[in-house]
């Protein structure tokens, strides 16, 4: 079988979320001006589309009925995902002057606006979602459902609030394995659910693929700490060295680098094997492959 380059479908598909989200985000002419370019800023100026990509190529593996409900999906995640970025980045958290290579949000645009942008771009991605129109109107509402609870108290908020209480406290397994599986993990798992949900409905398929998003979504933010203790700034386009400085609990702090990356490893062999009863999952493996070996 003649097999599309992965790489190439990789660019392909990025740029068509991107090409989505500039329309799906309001102009910068419209009222009220500061919000809005600070929304397009943030959404617009880089990002891997990571998530979205996996809402894509995991509704492709799972029959792929609504291919226009998938990209909308895959937006509406970039969107709340981008929302996360911007305040993960207040002084108030990480206090992060760079992100994606540019000023943070409320570098640029201060941090009124910046947590205004980002309470706008949250809601932008539930009423994008809700429009997933094309799929039964159960699925959607569904996929909202799933969306909502990943990004709440209990998951990423909950787990946000967790490293940002531990900084400079105790480490333990437990600790590391509870934050980085809810502030990541958790809205990784829900792209590849929603991607499954969208085309096939509530089943084994969308549990399976919650499971796979589970590891390889812990396995991104593993590989997101050694980064940080590794990686090359300018080209990760954020600043470095920065989790051992403010004393966050992560894995490279619990395991070492070699346990982390072994651990990585292992994570992503397990999501990898999860993939085995479905077809033409070449693209899904190899985005799999790419989250461990990333240096961005
Ligand atoms: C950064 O996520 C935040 C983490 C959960 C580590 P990404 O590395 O996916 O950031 P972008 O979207 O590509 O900028
Ligand atoms: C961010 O984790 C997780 C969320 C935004 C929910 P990090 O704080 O490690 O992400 P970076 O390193 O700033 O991208
Ligand atoms: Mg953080
Ligand atoms: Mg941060
Ligand atoms: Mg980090």
């Amino acid at each position: 079988m003649n097999r599309p380059d992965p790489e190439y479908a990789l660019r392909r598909d990025a740029k068509r979320i991107n090409e989505k989200l500039n329309s799906i985000l309001p102009s910068e002419s419209k009222k009220p001006i500061s919000l809005h370019r600070a929304m397009r800023h943030s959404v617009l100026c880089g990002g891997k589309r990571i998530r979205g990509l996996l809402c894509l190529w995991s509704h492709e593996v799972n029959g792929q009925r609504y291919p226009a409900s998938a990209l909308k999906a895959a937006c509406a995640i970039e969107l709340l995902h981008t929302y996360t970025l911007i305040h993960d980045d207040l002084p108030s958290l990480d206090d992060d002057d760079i992100r994606r290579g540019k000023p943070s949000c409320h570098i640029k645009y201060g941090p009124a606006i910046a947590i205004l942008a980002g309470d706008a771009l949250q809601a932008l991605a539930f009423e994008t979602l809700v429009g997933c129109e094309e799929a039964p109107y159960e699925n959607t509402i569904r996929a909202a459902r799933i969306l909502s609870r990943s990004a709440g108290s209990c998951h990423l908020v909950g787990g946000q609030v967790a490293d940002i209480e531990s900084e400079g406290s105790y480490l333990s397994r437990e600790k590391v394995e509870f934050i980085h599986s809810n502030k990541t993990a958790e809205l990784i798992a829900a792209s590849l659910s929603i991607g499954a949900l969208l085309s096939k409905g509530e089943g084994e398929d969308r549990k399976n693929m919650y499971r796979i998003g589970k590891k390889i979504g812990l396995a991104f933010q593993i590989v997101d700490d050694l980064i940080d203790l590794e990686g090359d700034a300018e080209i990760v386009g954020k600043a470095l060295r920065k989790d051992a400085q403010k004393g966050k609990v992560t894995y490279p702090a619990v395991y070492g680098i070699e346990g982390s990356r072994k651990k990585a490893g292992k994570l992503v062999q397990e999501a990898l094997d999860g993939l085995k009863n479905y077809p033409d999952t070449f693209k899904l493996e190899f985005l799999f492959n790419r989250i461990l070996k990333r240096i961005r």
